[in-house]
């Protein structure tokens, strides 16, 4: 959205979930990206979606100690922002040459976002260049995005007042393709971030985004589920969400049960996904589910939604592009598929 990093090629990584707020530091971004650190801190309850002060407070606190306690010393952050908040849209714009293409972005932008443009702030770029007709003209298909300059602004207060100068901001969805799409990928996948408000899932082909969609049910919903369904506390609804999930070989398949309705919602939720993916005819089809975020650790996910949705499912693997030190692998927490989204905004160059 704005902003190149230039800090010795080191980068600072800033990923606010719902959930937890995870960072990343890496060096070498430019040739060899390798890992320093990385840790998360639990999200403070509430403040996160926040224009209270106290509350932005209470977050760059939280975000402060957790960089204290890794030992990172930078001023520079980078930070994504929750696709869930910003309009973003693949759009076919035809024009005579791509010099054109700015003009007719800007038509194209006042008709298609539904917020007035003096609160947004509108970046985009060309995801894919469909055949020159006869007559000259090219059609593009442009990823549009509108952040809310009050969304942007809150984020640059936390990230002030935690000590830092925001020096990239860009969206969850971009920083997920980054670290999970490959320039040798042989077809698109499905890229889907379990966290805890939603999944985010995105369309992603040779490290470029096609598509990206929200569905709003995150891992919390199962949580309050088994909760409801058992009369638990929500900190032991969460143990049983953890080891038994899916299985429904475990308490005679109890657990299983109670989850089923609303895992039955988020397949429906990912056949809209493919088909509104299908409507727009950018690509071919994804052929694979690629799963990060926390939440895709549930037991039996994968298998569920291989057999529900007759397709590859995988846990992907986010540090796949980052070099890990042997004595740093002793040092640091095991890697966790949480980490996607800050690795892949981390790598940006
Ligand atoms: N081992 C596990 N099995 C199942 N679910 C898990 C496991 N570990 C964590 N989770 C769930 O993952 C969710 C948090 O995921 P994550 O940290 O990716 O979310 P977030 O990034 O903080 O939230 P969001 O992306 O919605 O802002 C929680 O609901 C938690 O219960
Ligand atoms: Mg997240």
């Amino acid at each position: 959205m704005f902003g190149k990093k230039k800090e010795n090629l080191n980068s600072f990584a800033v990923d606010f979930g719902a959930h937890t707020i995870k960072v990343v530091r890496l060096k070498d971004v430019d040739k060899n990206p390798a890992l320093v650190t990385f840790g998360s801190i639990e999200t403070p309850y509430g403040v996160l979606g926040s224009e209270n002060e106290d509350h932005k407070r209470t977050l760059a606190e939280s975000l402060k100690s957790l960089v204290h306690d890794l030992g990172i010393q930078t001023t520079n952050a980078s930070i994504s922002l929750p696709d869930s908040s910003i309009f973003s849209k693949v759009i076919r714009i035809p024009a005579q040459k791509e010099a054109d293409l700015e003009e007719a972005v800007f038509w194209a932008t006042k008709k298609n976002i539904p917020i007035s443009p003096d609160e947004v702030q509108v970046d985009w770029s060309i995801v894919n260049k469909l055949e020159t007709s006869s007559d000259g003209v090219t059609q593009y298909d442009v990823l549009l995005v509108a952040a809310p300059k009050l969304l942007i602004n809150r984020y640059v207060d936390i990230l002030k007042l935690a000590g830092f100068t925001p020096v990239l901001i860009e969206t969850e969805s971009l920083s997920l393709v980054r670290s999970l799409s490959y320039k040798n990928d042989t077809s698109p996948s499905l890229i889907m971030d379990f966290g805890y408000n939603g999944i985010e899932t995105v369309v992603a082909y040779k490290e470029t985004l096609l598509f990206p969609q929200t569905i709003a049910i995150g891992s919390s919903v199962l949580t309050k589920a088994i909760a409801q369904g058992f009369n638990l506390e929500e900190v032991q609804a969460e143990e049983y969400k953890k080891s038994y999930g899916l299985d429904p070989a475990q308490l005679e398949g109890k657990i299983y049960r109670t989850l089923l309705p609303i895992m039955e919602s988020i397949v429906n939720e990912i056949r809209r996904t493919f088909n509104a993916y299908k409507a727009t005819n950018i690509s071919d089809t994804p052929t694979k589910i690629i799963l990060v975020g926390n939440g895709s650790m549930l037991p039996g996910l994968v298998l569920y939604l291989a057999q529900n949705l007759n397709m590859e499912v995988e846990v992907g693997n986010p540090y796949s592009k980052i070099y890990m030190d042997p004595s740093l692998k002793n040092k640091l927490p095991a890697p966790l598929p949480g980490y996607a989204v800050a690795l892949g905004l981390a790598l940006k160059v």
